[in-house]
């Protein structure tokens, strides 16, 4: 049933209303059980919900929608590999890319009483994952050994650029010294030439990543730097370029030899465990990817099998739907504490914004409510000195999610202790408040943050900390009763920015609107 004509909406609507008049210290001062009810550990995750602007009752109404609109079945189906990304007709499996060799997870009566045709399906995807994933890390281990390759340069866009980016930042402290890894997205050929200058090719192992094998900004990237390579005297394209794509024809036409397969059925965005995390294999090496895999799968296990109640990605991502639905708060921060995290948040806009910045049903039909929260952020201390202004004494109420490390990996003196004292402080000043009669000091408080706590940055939980936030936004996209796993919305400007390119080399400005018209005039 769509979330807005289930009973539980109709409650928490009222239940919305009543809520106007909810305060995060009188809910502390009045219930003492308060932070231990609505915190709990998930795999290499703590989470603390207890400061944000829910009581048990909304997490009550809160799984009573995710029940009514049919969460787990949704979920189960994703887990036995249907096709729930009805407008590509395909199944949703990046966590097949986690799960370890041999037979599909039996841990769910669901999967063993799937039809055989579907279990023997799943069955082969999975060897071929291992396959693959074998080959692969074979290859990172005979770049990490091949002392001649010192650059690693990552050619590939959003999906194909952001998670390994992030990945090869967040794992810094395990990557292997003595390579550089170097990540280009942009058309603006500003970037790519910034790179080229430190290279030199001999030296240069060139990873073109795109799943369709035909994305402007990766395909006019890759072609400058093989015509680069080539101009540098370079030869052998076959040891210094590697492919990592779905569409394998493509990558031979274009010339290269070396490719490393996916599937389908892996979205963009859910694809650092495939094929296109290369550059994390060669960063952190082969024990660490399986590490990685291993952290995200321990967290697939705990989405499929922990209770509603006790099951983080479900909580989080009810929680997220609360937000934008019920009390109207059309954004969230993210606050990484740890500065190898920087890219992280620009990871995350990607997974919830084009998952579900959707305006319609998974049937097509206009959605009367709100979708995907806007995600921002930046780590802290950084973003206490430039916007937490806002977040604090603005007229808008942004919940923050804080994400720390316990245990750092330097042994600077004072500074972890500093960082940490600094999220914790924040977390509590948004609640807490502050009374000014004057105005200016006063800060209302009532300021809702989640706190995410991960005993170490290493690639296990890091693999944890992702797969929660895929399966958050899975569980929001699900009540929404959207496709999550499609992306029509970036269509509509490919198609207009090659019609725009044809003009800007012609000067036809014809048939353009006059802005249009007038700004195509100024370029040319
Ligand atoms: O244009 C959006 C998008 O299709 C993303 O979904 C995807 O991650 C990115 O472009 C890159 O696509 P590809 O990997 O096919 O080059």
């Amino acid at each position: 049933m769509r979330c807005d004509h289930t009973p539980a909406w109709q409650a928490l609507q009222s239940h919305a209303t009543a809520f106007r008049r909810f305060d995060l210290r009188d809910a502390f001062a009045s219930d003492t059980h308060r932070a231990s009810a609505l915190s709990q550990s998930a795999p290499h995750v703590f989470a603390d919900l207890s400061k944000n602007h829910t009581d048990t009752a909304t997490e009550a109404l809160l799984l009573a929608l995710a029940e009514q609109t049919g969460l787990a079945a949704h979920r189960d189906a994703m887990f036995r590999g249907e096709p729930i990304n009805p407008t590509e007709g395909r199944a949703v499996m990046h966590w097949l890319l986690r799960q370890p060799p041999g037979p599909p997870p039996t841990v769910r009566a669901e999967l063993v009483e799937a039809p055989p045709t579907v279990r023997a399906e799943l069955v082969e995807a999975l060897a071929q994952v291992h396959t693959t994933l074998d080959a692969m890390l074979a290859y990172a281990e005979q770049i990490r050994a091949d002392a001649q390759i010192t650059d690693v340069v990552n050619i590939g866009i959003g999906g194909s650029d952001l998670g390994p980016q992030m990945a090869v930042l967040a794992l810094q402290d395990f990557v292997i010294p003595g390579k550089r890894f170097h990540f280009v997205s942009n058309v603006d050929g500003h970037e790519l030439a910034a790179v080229l200058k430190t290279l030199r090719a001999e030296n240069t192992l060139f990873l073109i990543a795109s799943k369709t094998f035909t994305t402007l900004e990766t395909m006019t990237n890759a072609r400058s730097a093989l015509a680069w390579f080539r101009a540098q005297g370079g030869r052998d394209v076959a040891r210094h370029f590697a492919a990592l794509t779905t569409h394998v024809e493509a990558a031979a036409e274009f010339g290269i030899r070396t490719t490393f397969g996916f599937w389908d059925w892996v979205g963009g965005r859910y694809s650092m465990w495939s094929a296109i995390g290369l550059p994390v294999a060669i960063a952190i090496g082969a024990t660490g990817f399986r590490d990685l895999l291993a952290g995200a799968h321990a967290m697939d296990q705990h989405f499929q099998t922990a209770p509603l109640a006790h099951n983080l990605p479900v909580r989080l991502g009810l929680l997220d739907v609360w937000y934008r639905n019920f009390l109207n708060y059309t954004s969230r921060s993210i606050a990484p504490y740890h500065s190898a995290l920087r890219r992280l948040p620009a990871y995350l806009q990607q997974l919830e914004m084009e998952s579900n910045g959707k305006r319609v049903d998974r049937t097509g039909q206009t959605l009367p409510y709100g979708t995907s929260p806007v995600l921002w952020g930046e780590p802290g201390t950084n973003g206490q000195h430039a916007y937490f202004q806002m977040l604090h004494q603005g007229t808008d109420v942004v919940p923050l999610e804080f994400i720390a490390v316990k245990k750092p990996t330097h042994g600077l003196k004072d500074h972890h202790e500093l960082l940490l004292a600094n999220a914790i402080a924040q977390a509590q000043a948004l609640m807490l408040g502050q009374e000014d009669p004057g105005g200016h000091r006063h800060f209302t408080g009532n300021r809702p943050s989640t706190f995410l706590l991960l005993d170490a940055l290493t690639p296990a939980s890091l693999g944890a900390l992702i797969a929660l936030q895929e399966h958050r936004v899975f569980v929001s996209g699900s009540v929404w009763g959207i496709n999550s796993f499609d992306q029509w919305g970036v269509e509509l400007g490919k198609v207009l920015a090659r019609d725009i390119h044809a003009r800007i080399v012609s000067g036809d400005a014809s048939g353009l609107d006059a802005s249009t018209a007038g700004l195509l005039g100024r370029v040319r």
